[in-house]
């Protein structure tokens, strides 16, 4: 694991933006969370989970959302907590009914439905904004044990 000072996030681990327009860009976006993942030191157990909770989100974006925007932030909290923060926004159609889509095994499309509902469960933090025919917004964070 990394000492401290070398995962000062203003530091070694700045702020990134990553399109998610494309299909391979969904790849891009898996490799550069888990890369950050590592270099902040999450054990596997927690990469392999902000990984997959990543994975879903910038999924929905591309599929649901018409393609947007994923940002990945080492973020602290005010007792000096690390935490991997990820933001995931899209201008597409919005979401009408947040609880219900939060619901597993609801779904608009040919997916299982389980996404949002399995995304909230792998992370600590989960808000969701969105807002009918303007775009959908949702962030997460993992705080490091
Ligand atoms: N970014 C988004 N923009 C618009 N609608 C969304 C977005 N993300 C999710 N939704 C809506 O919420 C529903 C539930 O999302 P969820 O990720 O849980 O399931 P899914 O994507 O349909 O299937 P799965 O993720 O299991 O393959 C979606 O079917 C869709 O209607
Ligand atoms: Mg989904």
């Amino acid at each position: 694991m990394l000492p401290d000072e070398l995962t000062d996030p203003e530091r070694d681990i700045p702020e990134r933006e990553h399109p998610v327009r494309a299909e391979e860009d969904l790849l891009t976006a898996r490799h550069a969370v888990r890369a950050t993942a590592v270099a902040a030191g999450f054990s596997i157990i927690d990469q392999t989970k902000i990984v997959t909770a990543a994975s879903e989100l910038v999924r929905n974006a591309y599929i649901h959302g018409g393609g947007g925007t994923m940002t990945i932030a080492v973020v602290r909290d005010g007792r000096g907590r690390m935490g991997l923060g990820l933001s995931v926004r899209d201008d597409g159609p919005g979401i009408t009914d947040v609880e219900q889509a939060m619901a597993d095994g609801f779904s608009t499309g040919a997916g299982l439905g389980h996404g949002l509902g399995g995304t909230k469960r792998l992370v600590d933090e989960f808000t969701i904004d969105t807002t009918p025919g303007r775009g959908t917004t949702v962030a997460i964070v993992r705080w490091k044990p």
